[in-house]
């Protein structure tokens, strides 16, 4: 497969190598674990759902933290929906200067991330939880599920430029060159689409 997705968590699209450090991976190999954690109330309805038709097997565990385990210019096209933001920068400059490393030349890297412009623009001061909760996802007790940095286009752009990236541009939901977009984009009302081509 020439495609690769960073982050899916249950997004699994078909074509895709789709990757992701969930837990659920490892829940999916072992025989039982998934009854055993909805029993024990740790697990709902719906991810029990999700173990009983097997969707995390073809989840496979990839830290984007770390050097990725492919050899440079394998992949036709790369993507992530909201994973980068839950990385400080320097984690997400190791990440996108992997993605430039596996991709061929004209490849292309879709990210979408929550846009900090618009995110910005909806503060109200009558409403200032719905404003960090956009901003940090600060409802969120576990650390990695929070936000550790936000991106407008401007500041996306500039890192990705200076990653190497030959040419970057905003797209609108499911357009632009990366294929399967109708899959892989989700939630338009609240994302900053870009595409980085190699
Ligand atoms: C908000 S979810 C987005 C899931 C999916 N891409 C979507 O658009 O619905 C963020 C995902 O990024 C993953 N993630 C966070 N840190 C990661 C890392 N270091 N390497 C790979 N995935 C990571 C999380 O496990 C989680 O599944």
């Amino acid at each position: 497969m020439k495609n690769l997705h960073l982050g899916c968590f249950d997004q699994v699209v078909e074509g895709w190598i789709n990757t992701d450090v969930t837990p659920h991976i490892f829940v999916a190999k072992l025989p039982f674990a998934a009854s055993a954690l909805r029993i024990l109330g740790k697990i709902d309805e719906h991810r029990y759902a999700q173990h009983r038709q097997k969707l995390f097997k073809n989840v496979r565990y990839l830290n984007v933290k770390k050097r990725f385990p492919f050899a440079s210019e394998r992949f036709d096209n790369a993507f992530s929906s909201h994973m980068l933001e839950h990385l400080y920068v320097d984690e997400a400059k190791i990440c996108i200067r992997e993605v430039h490393r596996i991709l061929k030349r004209g490849g292309v890297f879709r990210i979408s991330v929550p846009d900090l412009d618009s995110v910005v623009r909806s503060y109200e001061q009558a409403d200032p939880d719905a404003f960090l909760t956009a901003m940090y996802e600060s409802g969120e007790s576990r650390d990695k599920n929070r936000h550790h940095w936000m991106y407008s286009e401007r500041t996306l752009k500039e890192l990705l430029i200076g990653t190497g990236f030959d040419k970057v541009y905003r797209c609108a939901y499911r357009e632009g060159r990366c294929p399967d977009l109708i899959e892989l984009d989700n939630r338009p009302e609240v994302s900053l689409f870009m595409e980085a081509i190699k």
